[in-house]
């Protein structure tokens, strides 16, 4: 019997906590603490996390600054974006992706998402492409890189800049090449890959913020950087095994991964549910599963063009001479892909469930085939 109607749960024990830490995170943070440098320019923490993140990626240039939103924004602003230029983005993403574009007082335009990757569209990109077009930013989405190859093809051509928002994205990599060396710039949630000028002290030629990173932080990173590339290879492993065990469930999907996806950094473990051919509506599903122990989400509610942010035009100071001419709720139409997800399909499990033993995966797998087998009486009880 279903947990939801007084069975046993499939999972009683605990998955794996986030985040980990030990001895290394502490004895960086005293260091920086007791040392008394607790800022970039005289700390060392940050400079390190800087170079040994972008050597990590083959990039020359590292910038650590406060989190991912103002590395998308600076991006912007380094790549030369002018007011009310067009930024392409997905619909199907954290509000920062489209938000760091207004506050660079450009305009965001949506291009829809494909179903199976959850990543944006190429020929939706294109499709979205006018002559004041300026940059695109792809997200890696759950941590499996986009089409960059075809994304980088387009933008070569209509010579655009393209950066990728890799925020979810550590140790991915797609055809062996790191998430975030695959662009023109990318922007982690602690890092951005593009030099700013250098110059004369104290002497400003344009105008820039100050979004340094702290040395706290940075030794944090540090530490936490000697863990990622074992944690990036579990969460891996883990999801491809659970996507090869639910994909045997009708209608539902796991996240269709490209044969050029050399690692999947599984920030997100992500499903599509055809409710019509699994037998159940997805509300449900999720509530049969967290009552079999797996924590579950349905993730984003809206798209980005249909939150009211958008479709009020609520960009506080910024693109004032625009408003007038953007319609976010054609643009919302447009995206039904994201829209779908939205509303009926998306499934998500957090990275941190990744990161247990074979025998975790396996009881996810088993939570949702229980779910699987009792469709009916599930179903029953909506009736
Ligand atoms: C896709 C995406 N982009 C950007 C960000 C913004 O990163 P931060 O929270 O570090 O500002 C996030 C954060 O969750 C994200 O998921």
């Amino acid at each position: 019997m279903l947990a939801l109607f007084g069975g046993s749960p499939v999972r009683t024990q605990p998955f794996p906590r986030w985040p980990i830490f030990g001895d290394a995170e502490e004895a960086r943070l005293l260091r920086s603490l007791r040392g008394g440098n607790w800022g970039r320019l005289h700390g060392e923490e940050v400079a390190e996390f800087e170079q040994r993140f972008a050597a990590m990626h083959g990039c020359r240039h590292g910038i650590a600054v406060v989190n991912g939103t103002v590395s998308l924004r600076i991006a912007l602003l380094a790549a030369g974006i002018q007011a009310e230029d067009e930024v392409i983005v997905p619909p199907y993403t954290f509000i920062s992706t489209a938000s760091a574009v207004i506050e660079a007082n450009a305009v965001p335009v949506f291009a829809d998402v494909e179903l199976e990757t959850f990543n944006l569209d190429p020929r939706a990109v294109e499709a979205a492409i006018t002559p004041r077009t300026k940059a695109i930013i792809p997200v890696h989405f759950a941590g499996q890189p986009a089409a960059m190859d075809r994304l980088m093809a387009i933008a070569r051509e209509r010579r655009l800049v393209v950066i990728e928002d890799a925020a979810h994205a550590h140790g991915a990599s797609d055809s062996g090449r790191p998430a975030g060396s695959l662009g023109h710039m990318a922007s982690f949630s602690f890092q951005s890959s593009k030099n700013l000028p250098d110059g004369i002290w104290y002497e400003h030629h344009v105008l820039a913020g100050n979004y340094r990173l702290g040395e706290f932080q940075g030794a944090v990173l540090n530490a936490q950087l000697d863990r990622l590339d074992d944690q990036t290879a579990t969460r891996d492993a883990n999801g491809r095994h659970l996507a090869s065990r639910l994909a045997a469930l009708p209608g539902l999907h796991p996240q269709a991964r490209p044969a050029s996806c050399t690692r999947h950094s599984y920030h997100l473990f992500m499903a599509r549910l055809d409710a019509a051919v699994f037998g159940a509506p997805r509300a449900a599903v999720l509530d049969a599963l967290r009552a079999e122990g797996i924590p579950c989400s349905a993730g984003y509610g809206w798209t980005l063009p249909r939150q009211p942010v958008f479709r009020d035009k609520a960009f506080g100071p910024y693109l004032a001479g625009a408003v007038s001419r953007l319609d976010y709720t054609a643009q919302a139409d447009r995206c039904v892909n994201a829209d779908l997800l939205c509303r009926e399909q998306a499934i998500w499990l957090e990275q941190s469930l990744m990161l247990g033993a074979r025998n975790d995966i396996d009881d996810i797998a088993r939570a949702f085939e229980k779910v699987h087998e009792h469709r009916n009486e599930l179903a029953a009880t909506l009736r």
